[in-house]
């Protein structure tokens, strides 16, 4: 059975609508910076830089690089530009400089904070058209890459060589690794393979004047003064523009095996982890939480049988049965000692009863169906209209809590009906990266409207604020959290920042409107 909320039915008036609005008209207080309008004589400059199927001006062909994944942010950029090579890169940032023509970098723009599309008529320069390995050296598994290069392709290219990429996530087939880097972006295997703070070993950038700082090297070891490449790790767009990625990539593991576990509250969640972290080790290698309505909305997308449901209900092909469930994956390199490691743990929080119900994969199609149900969270999530993400960092008891108390939040408020007399949200679901840390919260809406974006924020972030919490774990601050940095970060923190913007960018042409 499908749950909505239960709050009052009667009349009250509809809310105000933001489908597809323009982020400037959402946001009026924002207003467009004192940046250059792009002219014929610009046009004409980027032409003697670039082929003509580099340069996008036809409105149409920009329709889908103006719109974020979440259709919640629209920009209205005239001009988009495709360099192939670093030096265009360069020579496109030197001029736009001169000119203060603000630009947006863009890669696969799958970001979810609304930091890879235009706000006002800023550029966008994709790096879509920069997508060649540049080479791969087979004894030290470092990769070195365009930025780009889809991150799904970087990864079949090592599995041909034995090695897989340290970072995986449901956008794979569509981001690219320089916007991985430029997010910071954690995933599925962070808890095996660390953040890409560890594993980049050097970057390619092109800053806003048009200077190329290269540190293409191969060392896993480097103290001669500051770590530069680690400033743009995680900085959106806002100092430089990544066009070349080298990474150090482990081996591939040659077993790997997923369970699919359900229990009964949030505390065995907790303890289920800790008993992984100790049984399982080293083959530990993803930790996931889902609650019961983050599979109700998959299972509407999905439409196959939930792992862990025999009943078919109402319409939906299987609708889930525990609040809450794990999906833990090891990974090794002798499936016989996985497996006896990974039966044995089955075993024990089974008879220690934290895990109720479980399946295991037996084969490889098996194991990538099972990931489906938490990596398909994201999609579903927004298949009503829209979404509003939370992407935090809270200390694992108290994790959960922010869920709870959204719901309650939410069903408290009487929130004004959408046109055909429904409620605006459909469910507050939460799921995530627990081993990390970092939970999920989604909050799926019919329509992005002004009264539900009021009732979440700034609740959600005072929430994570006093529970000592990070406002982003890993989706980054882009357009949606731009306000918000102080609830995680110092005013100190806050001005050294602003410090590093003004001296890499003193023009304010990359990307503007964001991050700070
Ligand atoms: P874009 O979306 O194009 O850009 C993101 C930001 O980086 C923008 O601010 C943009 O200006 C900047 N940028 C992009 N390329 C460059 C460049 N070359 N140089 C400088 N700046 C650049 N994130 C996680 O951390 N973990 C997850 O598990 C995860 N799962 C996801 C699942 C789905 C289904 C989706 C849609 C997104 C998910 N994300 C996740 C969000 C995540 O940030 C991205 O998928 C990815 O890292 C962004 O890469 P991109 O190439 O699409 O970058
Ligand atoms: C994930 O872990 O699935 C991603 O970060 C995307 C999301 O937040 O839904
Ligand atoms: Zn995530």
């Amino acid at each position: 059975m499908l749950r909505l909320f239960t709050r009052s039915t009667r009349n009250i008036p509809l809310c105000q609508r933001f489908s597809s609005t323009l982020t400037a008209d959402k946001y009026p207080n924002i207003k467009r910076g004192d940046f250059g309008k792009i002219n014929d004589e610009d046009i004409n400059h980027f032409s003697k830089i670039l082929s003509p199927n580099q340069l996008i001006t036809d409105s149409n062909d920009i329709t889908g690089y103006n719109q974020d994944w979440m259709k919640k942010y629209i920009g209205q950029s005239k001009l988009v530009l495709k360099p192939k090579t670093t030096e265009q890169v360069s020579e496109i940032l030197k001029y736009c400089n001169q000119r203060k023509l603000a630009v947006v970098p863009q890669g696969g723009n799958t970001g979810l904070v609304g930091g890879s599309v235009p706000v006002f008529d800023e550029i966008v320069i994709s790096l879509a058209s920069m997508n060649n390995i540049r080479s791969f050296d087979q004894s030290s598994g470092i990769l070195k890459v365009d930025a780009g290069v889809i991150l799904e392709n970087a990864d079949n290219y090592l599995s041909e060589n034995g090695y897989i990429f340290p970072l995986d996530l449901g956008a794979k087939g569509s981001c690219f690794v320089g916007g991985n880097v430029a997010t910071n972006a954690g995933g599925l295997r962070l808890l095996r393979y660390g953040s890409l703070h560890g594993s980049v070993l050097g970057l390619e950038v092109v800053l806003a004047d048009g200077t190329i700082y290269n540190s293409m090297h191969s060392l896993r070891k480097d103290n001669t003064g500051y770590d530069l490449k680690q400033l743009f790790i995680g900085s959106e767009g806002s100092l430089g523009i990544i066009t070349g990625v080298s990474i150090l990539c482990p081996a591939r593991p040659k077993s790997v095996n997923v369970a699919f576990l359900g229990l009964e509250n949030y505390e065995q969640v907790t303890k289920c982890f800790q008993k992984a972290k100790s049984e399982l080790g080293e083959i530990l290698s993803a930790f996931e939480f889902m609650d019961k309505d983050s599979q109700l909305l998959a299972a509407q997308t999905l439409k196959t049988t939930h792992p862990l449901c025999q009943d078919d209900i109402e319409g939906i092909e299987s609708v889930p049965e525990y609040p809450f469930y794990v999906l833990l994956e090891t990974s090794g390199s002798n499936k016989e000692h996985d497996d006896i490691k990974l039966e044995k743990f089955l075993e024990d929080v089974m008879e220690s009863e934290i895990v109720v119900d479980g399946t295991v994969s037996q084969d490889e199609q098996q194991l990538k169906t099972l990931w489906t149900w938490r990596e398909g969270i994201a999609e579903a999530s927004q298949q009503f209209g829209g979404v509003y993400k939370y992407d935090v960092s809270l200390p694992l008891d108290s994790m959960y809590k922010l869920v709870e108390s959204v719901k309650e939040r939410l069903n408290e408020l009487e929130l004004s009906s959408t046109e055909d007399n429904k409620k605006p949200v459909y469910e507050a679901v939460g799921y995530g990266h627990i081993g990390d840390g970092n939970l999920h919260l989604n909050v799926a809406v019919r329509e992005y409207n002004k009264e539900v974006e009021k009732a979440l924020e700034p609740f959600v972030y005072e929430f994570i604020e006093s529970h000592k919490g990070s406002i982003s774990a890993e989706h980054g601050l882009g357009f949606q959290k731009k306000n918000y940095i102080k609830y995680s970060k110092s005013e100190t923190e806050i001005n050294m920042m602003k410090d590093l913007k003004k001296h890499y960018d003193p023009n304010g042409i990359l990307n503007p409107y964001k991050y700070i």
